[in-house]
């Protein structure tokens, strides 16, 4: 049985499949359905704000045939002290897989240990797989043919990350440019740089210096294929907000710095995005900003996931 925790629990012919599956479901969405969770419940315990993640989870599964059970943190016994080991044994017994978004990642892999379902992260503090795994898709199908080879595609290139270099989306993206093939530069501000316990991670998972770091956002750009940023101040930031706006100014995107990437490059944003913070309207409404393109396909990919690990937990 496998989980989907970070981005290295997919092997590379694994996520090849992920994502042409991912272009199949797509392309067929409305027309064929897909029953692989049929009979199935996930329930999906938040204990965060979401948009993107939760629609596109929950719509996904009711389109696979199962069941989403939409569990708010605070609804259930757990937001009032029962383990998360019991939860995960508990929830087990109902149901056929735990989507979790919350703030330590330990939850997620105490979750998967102590429980006997897959369990899938849907944003920790540390990593936010679903998210890359679908920007990585949402590139790969511009730069490849149909029917090509969409990770083939990912190889060699250049994605810069700019802003908050010690967020989740940074951390997750440094993973997983290097399991598909890519080169990343994070640039921030000295106070933002990686944490040396995310660089000893790295390089656990295979990938000891997998990534530059600059406080230069022009130098990081250089010859960059995507420009990447995310909001400064992530959920559970909220007390060190008036700070991080002054520290990350000069990291915003602006059409200038977009400029100065490739000129065919793609500027790609998680979403929420703060307009005027690290990010101008401009770049957000360049037509080379995909980053509606990006939200669609959390659809798709988690689609994917779920059958991939539907299909590991019938073993
Ligand atoms: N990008 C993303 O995960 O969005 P939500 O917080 O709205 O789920
Ligand atoms: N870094 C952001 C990502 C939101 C999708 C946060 O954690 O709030």
């Amino acid at each position: 049985m496998k989980h989907f925790l970070k981005e290295t629990d997919f092997t590379l012919p694994e996520v090849a499949e992920v994502m042409s599956l991912a272009r199949e479901l797509k392309a067929t969405r409305g027309r064929q359905a897909s029953a692989v969770l049929a009979g199935q419940t996930w329930a999906m315990i938040f204990s965060k704000s979401s948009t993107r993640t939760r629609v596109s989870f929950e719509v996904g599964i009711h389109e696979l045939g199962g069941n989403p059970l939409f569990l708010n943190r605070n609804d259930i016994q757990l937001g009032r002290g029962e383990s998360i080991e019991d939860t995960a044994r508990v929830l087990s017994r109902f149901v056929h897989g735990l989507i979790v978004r919350t703030f330590d990642h330990s939850d997620v892999e105490r979750l998967a240990a102590a429980g006997t379902v897959p369990v899938i992260n849907a944003l920790t503090d540390f990593l936010h797989p679903c998210q890359i795994y679908t920007d990585a898709f949402t590139v790969a199908e511009r730069w490849t043919a149909p029917g090509g080879d969409l990770l083939a595609s990912l190889r060699g290139r250049k994605i810069a990350f700019l802003g908050d270099t010690s967020c989740n989306m940074a951390y997750s993206w440094a993973l997983g440019a290097n399991l598909f093939g890519m080169k990343i530069a994070l640039s921030g501000p000295e106070s933002f740089r990686p944490s040396k316990e995310f660089e000893a991670f790295l390089a656990r998972e295979g990938f000891p210096g997998g990534f530059t770091f600059t406080t230069d956002p022009r130098e990081a750009v250089r010859d960059a294929d995507v420009v990447y940023t995310d909001v400064w101040v992530s959920m559970g930031k909220e007390e060190e907000t008036k700070e991080r706006l002054r520290t990350l100014a000069p990291y915003q995107v602006t059409a200038s710095l977009f400029a100065a990437a490739k000129r065919d490059a793609y500027f790609l944003h998680c979403l929420p995005a703060h307009p005027g913070e690290e990010v101008t309207e401009e770049v957000l409404a360049n037509p080379r900003s995909v980053i509606f393109d990006q939200a669609e396909n959390r659809l798709h990919v988690q689609k994917a996931i779920l059958t991939m690990l539907a299909r590991s937990a019938r073993r």
